[in-house]
């Protein structure tokens, strides 16, 4: 049998938590109501749902389950958030802002709104650190602004903005804040009253959940126009049959994380910091992307001079990492997160993102120092001098 590749792409996906998977099993077999039918069989599986949320709408800090609506994904949660907000909010006004560092499902949502229905877009940059300054969000508001939507944890660099600060400027003005917490929410790091947003989508196969299921936060009052309509699901908000195993495997993946049962975040952060000190040690010109403290306890993007990173990634078949994000790979374009925080093109090429979750050990990161130490000095030679 082969060997398993070290797994060190947590932020592309993670393994199912066998928890999850027997949580889960009932569902497809003898379980198998629909939650809408009136009778026993139909009772049981809308009960597992209300379990599901109330275990989603815990994890995030909703005043209620009421306030989480079950989706395909995030990538959905987002196309709901943005395109049903701005359209509720259309007799307020056109206006849209987001940023330079979202992922495509945000920037395309936007654009929808853009190209379909006639509204304005700014696009907000962010520092070196991949960081969005308040200022800079404050200063593109007008009055005609509807909705702000800025991620809460980057998918490629890590960083962490500061919603919070966000929400202070937003809130006042009506203005509705959105955030695509898909990265962070696994880590435990989301709280949308803390944090003041109004609307947050989440993804269950980033913490060890199913893949195909998601969620939206709409905090409680909030208009949003449905994108899906049919049979009135989700209270009206996303019509069709819920995928009832993947919502209990979602659940349960969050109540692993709010009853601690999963291994805590500092003790990913101190492997992710070991790989980090390892490589930066051993391989000359190396620099960590991201912000150096605010950022995901389990992400390491890293530049390697003269370096393809796809070409040493092809060299580590025993590796299983990405360039830039999953979502950029393949398609030969620099990723536009890279270049909005100021690397060149020969930059981003050379960045490889190495992410650290619950399923790594020590000897993962230590064998995965060497092999990629390794392969980095045979395309591009070490001085003698260096270490
Ligand atoms: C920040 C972010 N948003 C959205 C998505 C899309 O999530 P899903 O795969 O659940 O549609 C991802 C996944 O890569 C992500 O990292």
């Amino acid at each position: 049998m082969n060997t398993p590749p070290i797994y060190l792409d947590h932020q592309a996906t993670t393994p199912l938590d066998e928890r999850v998977l027997e949580a889960m099993l009932p569902f497809f077999t003898s379980e198998y109501g629909n939650p809408s039918s009136p009778h026993t069989c139909g009772r049981t599986a809308a009960r597992a749902i209300r379990t599901a949320r109330e275990q989603v709408a815990d994890l995030v800090g909703a005043k209620n389950e009421l306030e989480i609506v079950f989706t395909s994904g995030a990538t959905e949660a987002d196309h709901l958030a943005i395109v049903g907000a701005a359209l509720a909010a259309r007799p307020h006004g056109g206006h849209i802002v987001t940023t330079a560092i979202e992922h495509k499902a945000v920037l395309a949502a936007c654009q929808r709104l853009v190209d379909h229905h006639g509204y304005t877009l700014t696009r907000v940059g962010v520092d070196a650190h991949g960081r969005v300054h308040p200022a800079d969000v404050a200063a593109v508001l007008t009055p005609n602004t509807v909705l702000v939507s800025v991620m809460h944890a980057n998918n490629e660099i890590g960083t962490l903005q500061r919603l919070a600060a966000i929400a202070e400027i937003t809130a006042p003005r009506g203005i509705v804040l959105h955030t695509d917490a898909a990265q962070s929410v696994g880590c435990g790091l989301l709280d949308v009253a803390e944090l003041g947003v109004d609307l947050a989508s989440l993804s269950a196969h980033k913490l060890h959940g199913p893949k195909g299921i998601g969620a939206l936060y709409i905090r409680g009052g909030l208009r949003i126009t449905a994108q899906q309509t049919g049979g009135g699901q989700e209270r009206g908000l996303r019509a069709g049959t819920p995928n009832v195993p993947a919502i209990v495997g979602f659940g349960a993946a969050a109540h692993l994380i709010t009853t601690d049962a999963v291994p805590p975040p500092p003790r990913i952060r101190a492997l992710r910091d070991r790989l980090q000190d390892r490589l930066l040690a051993a391989i000359p010109g190396a620099t960590v992307n991201g912000h150096p403290h605010r950022r995901l306890p389990g992400n390491l993007s890293l530049t390697l001079p003269g370096i393809e990173a796809t070409d040493l990634l092809d060299r580590v078949p025993g590796i299983a990492a990405s360039t830039g994000s999953a979502c950029n790979t393949g398609s030969g374009e620099p990723s536009h997160v890279l270049t909005a925080i100021g690397l060149t093109r020969d930059q981003a090429r050379a960045t490889l993102r190495l992410s650290i979750g619950r399923t790594t050990t020590d000897t993962d990161v230590d064998q995965a120092a060497d092999l990629i130490t390794r392969t980095a000095h045979t395309l591009v030679p070490a001085p003698a001098n260096a270490a």
